[in-house]
């Protein structure tokens, strides 16, 4: 019999990973508190994989898929069965501690709990319930259909059984897990995207390069090493020696480096406005939108590529 999900909140995320559980051969049951919410996300669910079925990446007609997707009663029908909950409700720690006491009084003895937050440690919203120990961060990338990584971090309570039932579900429905022993701010993914960010700020405020280029340095370079691996295994490729030699070669240039940046300065209003405006000259706000929605089409072609190269 098909496993059962419930995906609680139906927002961008919640509907990706409707996406992700359905395609997978999941029964996937839909709540959303917005009136009409859920059915606007089995909507963007429909959306979603027929743009995956356009670029081969569904291995069944869209509508099969799309069977398997139903909008829940009330959040007891969506957790009715399930084993698996994935809760992608707002970025807000009294949100989230609300949606999680709720879940708590109707939710069975077997079914497991991930949040998406990204960056909000579950320790901060699942200390008062009874199930805690069956709750944990698996927090994805947007969207979860496209970029498979999946970040698992358990709270101080969460039992380790836990963390290896949740990592096998997500191996077993497609997506990539990588767990952390313990919480930290931001996890993995947000705090090397900080890093990254931060200097990219500061090279623009400072008036060493424009926007533009920065970007360029990443779509152009970095960036295009970044979708086959990380920044371990590129240094480890780039010395004769591998990672050691690298490191004895580079060493210092990076030291000097973080020490001439230690110092964090805040985005404030006039760096924003900087920013904002070299951004909207090469890309108009009424253009965000048809932007998105080719970044999804070249990350459709990238992830067929990527699934090409695999096979
Ligand atoms: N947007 C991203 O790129 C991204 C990426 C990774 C993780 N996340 C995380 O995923 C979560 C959801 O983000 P999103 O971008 O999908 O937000 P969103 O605003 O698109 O969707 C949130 C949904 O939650 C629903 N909701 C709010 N309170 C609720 C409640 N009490 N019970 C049930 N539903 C409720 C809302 O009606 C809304 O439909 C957040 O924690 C966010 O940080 C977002």
């Amino acid at each position: 019999m098909a496993e059962k999900i419930a995906i609680i909140g139906t927002g961008l995320v919640g509907s990706g990973w409707a996406v992700v559980f359905a395609r997978a051969g999941c029964d996937v049951a839909l709540y959303d508190a917005g009136p009409g919410a859920a059915a606007k996300g089995r909507e963007v669910v429909a959306t979603q994989l027929r743009d995956l079925a356009a670029h081969g990446l569904v291995g069944e007609d869209p509508d099969t898929i799309l069977a398997r997707v139903r909008v829940a009663g009330d959040l007891a029908d969506a957790l009715d069965g399930a084993v698996y909950a994935q809760e992608s409700t707002f970025e807000r720690t009294d949100v989230k501690r609300q949606v999680f006491a709720e879940i708590d009084a109707v939710i069975g003895p077997d079914t497991l709990v991930g949040s998406s937050s990204s960056g909000i440690p579950a320790s901060a919203y699942t200390d008062h319930v009874g199930c805690r120990a069956r709750c944990l961060v698996a927090h994805p990338v947007n969207p979860p259909s496209l970029a498979p990584v999946v970040e698992l971090v358990p709270a101080p309570w969460t039992a380790p059984e836990t963390v290896k039932a949740v990592r096998a579900l997500m191996e077993r429905v497609g997506q990539a897990p990588v767990e952390m022993t313990r919480e930290i701010e931001g996890f993995i993914l947000n705090r090397l995207q900080g890093v990254l960010l931060m200097e990219a700020w500061r090279l623009v405020e400072e008036g060493l390069a424009t926007a533009e280029d920065v970007d360029k340095t990443v779509s152009q370079g970095l960036g295009l090493r970044w979708a086959f691996m990380g920044p371990f295994e590129t240094i480890d490729l780039n010395a004769p020696g591998g990672v050691a030699d690298y490191a004895r070669r580079l060493g210092p240039l990076y030291h000097s480096i973080a020490a001439s940046t230690a110092e964090h300065r805040v985005w404030d209003e006039t760096l924003i406005g900087k920013v904002e405006a070299q951004r909207r000259e090469v890309l108009p706000e009424a253009e965000l939108a048809a932007r998105r929605a080719w970044r999804d089409r070249r990350l459709m072609a990238l992830a067929r590529h990527k699934k090409d190269a695999e096979a």
